[in-house]
């Protein structure tokens, strides 16, 4: 069997990469160790590069058709690993997840509608409704004793008013690497249900559980679930590479997917361009033991760091995420300010996180830290931490 390697240093510099091209506009110097976006500083797999590649070899890239295992590649994904029998004329191509937020928005809403969101959650589920216009509603997570977190759903019935028409649920959860019980499920999918209120549940994490957790597509927890949610997926984040725009829409429900997708098709919107196909065949079709191999490897990351925090960061704890390569980092042992504590990260110890804080209510006192990236870099970074504290 192929031993992929994690190791190995690859410079992303001048590759034009969000994480360091613009980190000096986002931190006010770029000779940090970058930490931050989402995306993973290991080699993108051969197997997908070589069937890029292959098509190069051809000299024209003209329009094309959607390849005709572009859908089954999907099915059969999601049926083995999530067991979702989801059928091909459910999914749609969409230009991106975030995007994907906007469209559903300004395919339902309408004004005055609000929308619910869970912080501390990946910034983008606020902001893409605000700025098309629309209230976001919070209900902010319980934190639990052992630094997990729960939906408050006491709270949720006194927030949601009947302007409330959409729900943005983060399945597994970003920041914190949460993965959603059935039960959990179940009872948001009745509650949206009894108040007409549609669910975009996003999973793009959902290929990279880790320590055994199992994830659950909310579609397929009941009934109600599948009735009024559009989901959202892509091999992107798993296989590293977001910068082909790779996702895709799951909608069982037939009136859904018929507003959806006929709105979507109305402006060619679910038509991919040559590449994304390719991509996520080649991924969902070779990729299973590359990312067994890189789950390991980024649980063996999640380890180190929470062992290193525990042995020498005194006032910083990691939270074990259960799904995702982003580890949530209470630093509200160190006693610090916002403004102190972005100063000891980045003009301290040099080092580029996300800031808990853009994440709403609840991550003050937070960084999220990728270790999506070779060990001795992150050994690096953390012994950079020790050495400021
Ligand atoms: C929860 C979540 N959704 C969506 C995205 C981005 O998806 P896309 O690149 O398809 O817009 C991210 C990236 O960090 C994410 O964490």
């Amino acid at each position: 069997m192929k031993k992929y390697d994690f190791d190995t240093l690859v410079d992303r510099r001048g590759s034009g990469d969000v994480k360091h091209a613009a980190m000096q506009q986002t931190y006010g110097r770029d000779d940090l160790i970058g930490l931050w976006v989402a995306d993973m500083d290991f080699a993108t797999p051969d197997f997908i590069v070589d069937a890029i590649r292959e098509r190069l070899q051809h000299p024209v890239l003209g329009y094309t058709v959607e390849p005709e295992d572009f859908r089954p590649a999907i099915v059969d994904w999601i049926a083995s690993h999530h067991q979702w029998e989801v059928k091909p004329e459910w999914l749609s191509y969409i230009p991106g997840i975030v995007k994907g937020i906007g469209l559903v928005v300004n395919c339902f809403l309408e004004k005055g509608d609000k929308v619910i969101i869970q912080p501390p959650v990946y910034h983008p589920f606020r902001l893409i409704p605000e700025n098309n216009g629309y209230e976001v509603v919070f209900n902010p997570l319980i934190e639990q004793k052992d630094g997990t977190y729960a939906m408050d759903f006491e709270q949720l019935e006194r927030i949601c008013d009947e302007s409330c028409k959409l729900f943005i649920l983060s399945n597994p959860h970003n920041p914190a690497g949460l993965v959603w019980d059935k039960d959990t499920l179940r009872k948001l999918a009745r509650f949206c249900h009894a108040h007409n209120i549609l669910v975009i549940s996003d999973e793009i994490h959902s290929d990279m559980t880790l320590y055994g957790h199992k994830h659950i597509p909310f579609a397929s927890v009941c009934p109600e679930a599948a009735e009024i949610s559009i989901t959202f997926g892509a091999p992107s984040k798993t296989f590293n590479i977001p910068g082909v725009v790779s996702s895709y829409a799951v909608v069982s429900d037939e009136e859904l997917r018929e507003k959806f997708f006929g709105w979507l098709e109305a402006s060619e919107l679910a038509a991919p361009g040559l590449f994304p196909p390719i991509a996520t065949i080649a991924a969902y079709r070779n990729g299973e033991e590359w990312r067994r191999q890189m789950l390991e490897y980024v649980q063996g990351n999640v380890d180190y760091v929470a062992d290193f925090c525990s042995a020498h960061l005194n006032g910083i704890k990691a939270l074990r995420p259960q799904a995702s390569f982003l580890v949530w980092l209470d630093c509200r042992g160190l006693k610090l300010s916002h403004d102190e504590l972005v100063d000891l990260f980045v003009n301290k110890a040099r080092l580029a996180l996300n800031d808990g804080e853009m994440f709403g209510p609840g991550g003050q006192g937070f960084m999220r830290l990728n270790v999506a990236l070779p060990r001795q870099v992150l050994a690096e970074a953390l012994e950079r931490l020790k050495a400021v504290l």
